[in-house]
């Protein structure tokens, strides 16, 4: 087996030390059941991300949804929940604090009102959160932020450009001690702006919007299960993102934003923004970083920045990946439902071997 370091372009196989997902949607319910073993059979940890309906805003529903997550883990699972409250605009600092104290929230999550998927509660002013900034300043306790405006006069492939303009800029002037997370991240400006800042500013980048550019949604007609939000932007950016990801700068991590939707609600007048990238997310990002020639790299995004920012751990034990053709999927069943996986029908690289 060759170490992470020292892995030459046409290895056989790729061993490193076991990930975590810094940014999943694990949903709720029969959903909740059928999804969570594909991120649990790759990663040792990962951030559950709390909008759900109604979304968890207090240390009693986040310990509630870490027990119905840990329920629907298969017999044996090492697999470790990390959960996050979401803000709104009456979020209480001290139910905050009291929740990081206890080791029931890792982070907050800040969605703008109206974003994204289930950001109805969200936070329709960043004034409101003065004192929730403030404490999290005071504790160290990490910011995930969906860095979009909602204004509908922007055009939507500008709306992470100007949430750094309007929003991000103003946030760490004021708060200049701040862990923020840029989640998601698919501009060239989001990189030049985590890049810019200090260690407490970092981003997580998922393996969509490494793989695919705004095109990948209207080749041949409508693709909805290439829609997710922010949306995929042009190629520059994607290209700046693979640049990010593959540089070996620690301020970049794995965060999957792996966000299910059955496909009748993706495949529908108004579909459902979300990837479901969960089953083949590591060979999705290992063909991101061999095509790049950086496999020896993907064990620091993957497995090493994550953690070190949110100065937790590394995990100890290590896992393999092969080269070895795997066909995904057109479609996986979870329960009454089906989900298209990313990379439907498409043949990938490397498979993860357990
Ligand atoms: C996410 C979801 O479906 O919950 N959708 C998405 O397109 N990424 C919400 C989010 O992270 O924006
Ligand atoms: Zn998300």
């Amino acid at each position: 087996m060759t170490p992470a370091d020292q892995i030459p372009q046409d290895a056989s196989s790729l061993v490193l030390r076991r990930p975590d997902d810094w940014h999943v949607h694990l949903r709720d319910g029969g959903m909740l059941a059928s999804v969570v073993e594909y991120t649990a059979r790759q990663f040792a940890r990962a951030i559950v991300m709390p909008n759900l309906k109604p979304p968890v805003t207090t240390v009693a529903e986040a310990k509630a949804y870490r027990d119905r997550i840990n329920a629907c883990l298969p017999p044996g699972s090492t697999f470790q929940p990390l959960m996050t409250c979401y803000l709104t605009d009456t979020s209480a600092p001290h139910e905050i604090e009291r929740g990081f104290a206890e080791g029931v929230f890792t982070a907050c999550k800040l969605y703008p009102a109206h974003a994204t998927t289930n950001s109805d509660h969200g936070v329709t002013d960043i004034r409101n959160l003065l004192r929730v900034l403030e404490t999290l300043q005071r504790i160290g306790m990490p910011l995930l932020v969906h860095g979009e405006v909602t204004d509908r006069h922007i055009d939507i492939f500008d709306r992470e450009a100007v949430f750094i303009e309007r929003v991000l800029i103003g946030m760490l002037r004021d708060f200049p001690a701040l862990k923020v997370v840029f989640e998601h991240i698919t501009t060239s400006e989001a990189v030049a702006f985590v890049e810019a800042g200090g260690p407490n500013i970092a981003a997580t980048i998922t393996p969509h919007h490494l793989a695919i550019n705004r095109n990948a949604m209207f080749e041949g007609g409508i693709r909805p299960h290439f829609y997710c939000l922010p949306v995929a932007k042009r190629e520059p950016h994607r290209l700046a993102l693979r640049k990010a990801a593959t540089s070996g700068s620690a301020k970049f991590f794995l965060g999957t934003d792996s966000a299910p939707h059955a496909a009748a609600d993706k495949e529908s007048a108004c579909g459902c923004a979300g990837i479901f990238n969960a089953p083949y997310a590591l060979e999705s990002y290992a063909a991101t970083f061999e095509e790049e020639q950086a496999l020896d790299r993907l064990e620091g995004f993957a497995s090493i920045h994550g953690p070190d920012f949110y100065g937790l751990p590394l995990n100890e034990e290590m896992i393999t990946l092969k080269r070895t053709r795997t066909l995904v999927p057109e479609t996986l069943v979870t329960g009454s439902a089906s989900v298209v996986p990313f990379h439907a029908g498409e043949t990938l690289a490397w498979r993860l071997v357990i």
